[in-house]
């Protein structure tokens, strides 16, 4: 999943360009001050010419950049990005405008150009403009590839990944010999890509190998993730193609086009034969070829819709992981106390085996635990960038038409007026407490909320809870090579999705 990611070398970029092509923008009527006809607009930094205030956002964690804004201008402030204007939304009372009050108002996507490249012009979910298209395939996603009776018929395939997963760490850990540790970042990785890949292929992939198909997949979030000037200066598209990045753009498009193209061949021939089990693109191709359901779907939405789920699920789903991993490391009372919750709540564990599904509803600590790490490391800080598709006005400040919007969700998720102790990780806060992560309590957002909120939540918390409570029950963990608590940094990595910098690496004990 991806939005703006604004490096530093990107805003000096614009920043050397922006003076020899004053005059194309403003022949072309863009630059601040341009619409200046409403009222009250929000509270803003002072914006410089051409560039408005994108000299403001350097620095490799937006997210915390616009918390700090959010401390001097307030929880609801606009910024402009070139020729574009920004609201940014940082407390769970304005959320409750954007995301419910005003969700039809704030549910557009903007346009974002590698997006337009790499997912047929944005045929798919995330990236669609609000209208009728996002709408179908939207409802083909909720009532059919991600409703619970089909996250349900995966739990076979998610059983069978855990258990090579539990086999990968206990043969890694070397039974006992390993005080170099194991690197957990890499085998929670390659779990999602697996679960992702099969629900989405199974095993039929047109003879592409495994591997490149994650390395495409990869390829696919990075070149999403990259900032495009055409997306601030309309004018300056050229930028994009001089370094390089139309180029990319079209070759990593090319690439995927020819692996989805070979894996529907190869499902095409299959429903001839009807052999194997269904994978989200044999459903798919029945809707197109059909009309199952009632849905039209075309070939392009198919190929766009089997994509998303890679960008939207694996990237989201192991950081989730991994995070829940490390603050449990970093608090080891907290990880001691979830441990025993979940090795009471194994029923005849006199011999280690594969917790399963049914058993996770009984253990309330590890859902909390995970909550608590999506409250402080939301997958998507800044959830996927909104637009508004009319003019409104909210809190009191006018908000003009196509106007994009970002929720800062992880300054919510650290603020000290929704949440005691903010900064400490409690997993405990969430015990007993109705709040979920339907979006309904705008404190807690981290799969968004409203109409665009994210359809994949079931397919994601059933891995991550069956992924942490294997992991849990089956070992005892620690830091390697003796590494105190205090060395052990939480530090971010960039990007859109902030993973942890440093790759985890842990000392395992087999149970
Ligand atoms: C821990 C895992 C995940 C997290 C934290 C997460 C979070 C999010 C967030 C914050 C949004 C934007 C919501 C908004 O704008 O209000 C989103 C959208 C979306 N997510 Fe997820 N997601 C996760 C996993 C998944 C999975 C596994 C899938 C599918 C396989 C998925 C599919 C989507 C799609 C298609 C959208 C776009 C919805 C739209 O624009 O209508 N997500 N997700």
């Amino acid at each position: 999943m991806a939005s703006l990611e604004l490096d530093s070398t990107l805003v000096l970029l614009s920043l050397v360009f922006v003076v020899s092509c004053f005059a194309i923008v403003v022949r072309a009527g863009f630059g601040p001050g341009r619409k200046e006809s409403v009222h009250a607009l929000p509270p803003s930094p002072p914006a410089l010419p051409i560039i408005g205030n994108l000299h403001k956002l350097g620095g490799i964690h937006l997210h915390r950049t616009l918390q700090a804004l959010a401390q001097r201008h307030g929880p609801l402030f606009l910024l402009r990005l070139g020729s574009v204007p920004l609201v940014v939304v940082s407390s769970a009372s304005m959320a409750e405008v954007v995301l419910k009050t005003q969700d039809h108002i704030f549910c557009n996507r903007p346009e974002q150009y590698t997006a337009r490249g790499l997912l047929y012009g944005c045929r798919d979910i995330a990236f669609s403009p609000y209208g009728e298209q996002w709408r179908q395939i939207r409802r083909v996603a909720v009532v059919h590839l991600l409703s619970l009776k089909r996250v349900d018929s995966f739990r076979a395939l998610r059983v069978e990944e855990v258990s090579r997963f539990v086999q990968r760490i206990r043969a890694a850990s070397g039974v006992g010999e390993d005080r170099d540790g194991v690197n957990m970042s890499e085998l929670i990785i390659s779990l999602t890509n697996t679960v992702i890949s099969k629900a989405a292929f199974g095993n039929k992939l047109g003879g592409v190998e495994p591997a490149m198909v994650r390395g495409l997949m990869k390829e696919l979030t990075d070149v999403l993730s990259t900032f495009a000037v055409s997306d601030m200066f309309p004018g300056l598209g050229w930028l994009d193609w001089a370094r390089g990045l139309d180029a990319r753009v079209k070759r990593t498009a090319a690439k995927l086009d020819m692996v989805v193209e070979r894996t529907i061949a190869e499902h095409e021939e299959n429903r001839v034969n009807n052999c194997e089990a269904r994978d989200l693109l044999d459903d798919l191709l029945s809707i197109y070829k059909d009309g199952d359901l009632g849905f039209k779907l075309d070939r392009t939405d198919v190929k766009a819709l089997i994509l998303d789920m890679f960008v939207a699920g694996t990237d989201t789903i192991y950081k989730t992981i991994e995070w829940t991993m490390a603050e449990l490391i970093k608090n080891p009372r907290e990880l001691e106390k979830v441990q025993s919750e979940v090795r009471s709540q194994v029923a005849g564990s006199a011999q280690a085996r594969i917790v399963l599904e049914e058993e996770l509803e009984k253990m309330s600590l590890l859902q909390a635990a995970i909550k608590e790490t999506l409250r402080l490391h939301p997958a998507l800080p800044l959830l996927v960038p909104r637009e508004t598709i009319e003019d409104t006005r909210v809190d009191g400040y006018d908000i003009p038409a196509k106007t994009r919007v970002m929720v800062n969700t992880w300054a919510m998720g650290r603020d000290s007026e929704s949440w005691e102790n903010a900064e400490e990780f409690l997993p405990e806060r969430f015990l007993g407490q109705a709040i979920g992560y339907s979006g309904k309590d705008t404190r807690f957002i981290p799969f968004g909320a409203g109409r665009r909120g994210c359809p994949g939540l079931a397919f994601a918390t059933r891995l991550v809870e069956l992924t942490l409570a294997n992991m849990i029950y089956h070992f005892n963990w620690q830091l390697p090579n003796g590494q105190d608590l205090e060395s052990f940094e939480l530090t971010e990595s960039s990007g859109v999705s902030p993973g942890l910098k440093s790759t985890l690496i842990l000392t395992v004990k087999p149970l």
